[in-house]
C-alpha cells in the first residue's frame, strides 16, 4: 500500500483538509491517506488548545466522524498517544514501522511551513525517509529555495481555516457550513468553540432518561439503554445528531406503561391515522403516545426526536433519517436476542461514498421483520408496508 500523510491541529477538520487531502490523491499515486492529529504541535503555542476548548480527544472525534464515508482516508491516534509535543520525524518512523508501506510515505506540507523545515527536528532523516509533497497554503506563493527533494502540488486553495472556524463559532458567525457533517455535529453536541450549542440539551435528556428507569421495567430500561447507545452509534456513523439519536432511543419505549385506553387517547391527538389493526391492538401506538407525552410533560419540540419515537413501530414512506436511525437501533441492539446477525454485521460497516447505505440497512431489518411476521401469520401494519414498498423500488 502506498500511504501518505498529512498531520496537522485539525482544531477543527474543515473542508480545506480535506480537499487538500482529496488533491493529493488525485495528482499522486497513493493508495490512502492517513490524517495524523497533533497532541501539541511544534509550531503552536501552548495555550491554544486550552483556549480554544477543545481537547485532543474532541480534535480526534471530529476527524472520525468527517470520514467514515470514505475509505481512500484514515485517522493514526499516534501523536496522541505518544502524548507531548508531536514531533513529525518520531512520527514518520511510527508510520513506517506500523504500516510497511510500499515505497516511501509522501509527506505533506504546507508552503508556509516549509521555509522553515530544515530546522525542524531531524529535518534530513525526514526528507531521507519520505517523499515531501509541498502544498499550497499562502498566496502568492512565497519565494524561497526548499533544499531537498520534493514534489509541488498545485492545488487550489480554500478560504477556510480553523482559527476562522473557531472565531465564527465563538461569536456566533456562519461556521457549520466551512467543516464536514460529521465535524459539525460533534461542535455542536460538546458545545465545543464557544457558542455552538446541540438543539437538544443534557439537563432534558437527563431527565428523560430518569423518568424511563422510573416507569419502565428493569429489562425494558436496559433495553432503552442500549437502544439509545446504538442509535447514537448509528448517527455518528450517517452524519446525524448523536444527542438527538440517544435522546430518541432513551425515550421510544416510555409509552410502554401506559395502559391502552390512554395509549390509543394520546396517539389520536397527533395527527397521523390510526389503522383498523392498532385499534385492535393499541399496544402498537405506545411509539406515537410517547412521541405526545414527550411534547407536553418534557415540553420536547424537537421534530426530528418526535418523529423517531413516535414511528418506532410502524416506520412510515416518509420518515426522516433519524427516524430511521432508532428504528433500526430499536431492531438490532445488544440486549436483544434472536437477532439476525448479519444485520448487525452491515450496521457495523462505514457507508462508502454512492451508496443509499441507511436505506439500505433499513430495508434489510424490514425484510428481516416481515419475513418473521408471515411466519407466525401477522400482519405488517400499513405504515410498514407502504415503507417496505417504497424502499424496494428505490433499492432494488
Ligand atoms: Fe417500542
Ligand atoms: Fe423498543
Amino acid at each position: 500500500m502506498r500511504l501518505a500523510i498529512l498531520g496537522g491541529s485539525f482544531n477543527p477538520v474543515h473542508l480545506g483538509h480535506l480537499h487538500l487531502a482529496d488533491s493529493v490523491l488525485s495528482a499522486f499515486d497513493y493508495d490512502r491517506l492517513i490524517l495524523i492529529p497533533a497532541h501539541i504541535s511544534p509550531f503552536k503555542r501552548r495555550g491554544e488548545y486550552g483556549a480554544a476548548n477543545a481537547g485532543p480527544q474532541d480534535r480526534l472525534d471530529m476527524l472520525l466522524a468527517s470520514i467514515p464515508a470514505d475509505p481512500r482516508f484514515s485517522v493514526d491516534d499516534m501523536e496522541l498517544k505518544r502524548r507531548g509535543v508531536s514531533y513529525t520525524a518520531d512520527t514518520v518512523n511510527a508510520v513506517i514501522d506500523k504500516y510497511r508501506p510500499r515505497g516511501k510515505p509522501a509527506l505533506i506540507l504546507g508552503d508556509d511551513l516549509a521555509a522553515d523545515f530544515y530546522r525542524w527536528k531531524n529535518a534530513e532523516e525526514i526528507a531521507a525517509k519520505t517523499d515531501i509533497i509541498l502544498a499550497r497554503r499562502v498566496d502568492p506563493r512565497p519565494a524561497f529555495e526548499f533544499p531537498f527533494p520534493h514534489k509541488i502540488l498545485n492545488n487550489d486553495m480554500m478560504a477556510v481555516s480553523s482559527q476562522k472556524i473557531r472565531e465564527y463559532a465563538a461569536s456566533d458567525g456562519p461556521w457549520r457550513y466551512l467543516v464536514p457533517a460529521g465535524a459539525r455535529v460533534i461542535i455542536e453536541e460538546r458545545g465545543l468553540y464557544g457558542k455552538a450549542a446541540s438543539s437538544v440539551s443534557a439537563e432534558l435528556t437527563a431527565a428523560v432518561e430518569e423518568a424511563a428507569r422510573k416507569t419502565l421495567a428493569a429489562e425494558r430500561f436496559l433495553h432503552s439503554r442500549s437502544t439509545a447507545l446504538t442509535a447514537r452509534d448509528l448517527a455518528l456513523r450517517f452524519g446525524l445528531n448523536p444527542a438527538e439519536a440517544y435522546l430518541a432511543g432513551i425515550a421510544h419505549d416510555l409509552g410502554k406503561s401506559l395502559n391502552k385506553k390512554r395509549m390509543l387517547a394520546l396517539a389520536e391527538k397527533d395527527g397521523r391515522p390510526v389503522s383498523a389493526l392498532e385499534r385492535k391492538k393499541p399496544g402498537l401506538l405506545h411509539g406515537r403516545a410517547a412521541a405526545v407525552l414527550l411534547q407536553g410533560r418534557f415540553k420536547l419540540h424537537n421534530k426530528r426526536v418526535l418523529e423517531a419515537v413516535a414511528l418506532h413501530t410502524s416506520g412510515a414512506a416518509d420518515m426522516g433519517p433519524l427516524a430511521m436511525v432508532v428504528y433500526i437501533a430499536d431492531k438490532i441492539e445488544f440486549s436483544r436476542e434472536a437477532v439476525n446477525p448479519a444485520l448487525r454485521e452491515m450496521a457495523g460497516k462505514a457507508p462508502r461514498p454512492g451508496e443509499k447505505a441507511l436505506s439500505s440497512l433499513l430495508l434489510a431489518v424490514l425484510e428481516d421483520n416481515a419475513a418473521y411476521l408471515a411466519e407466525n401469520k401477522l400482519e405488517l401494519l400499513p405504515a410498514t408496508a407502504e415503507l417496505l414498498q417504497k424502499l424496494r423500488k428505490e433499492l432494488t
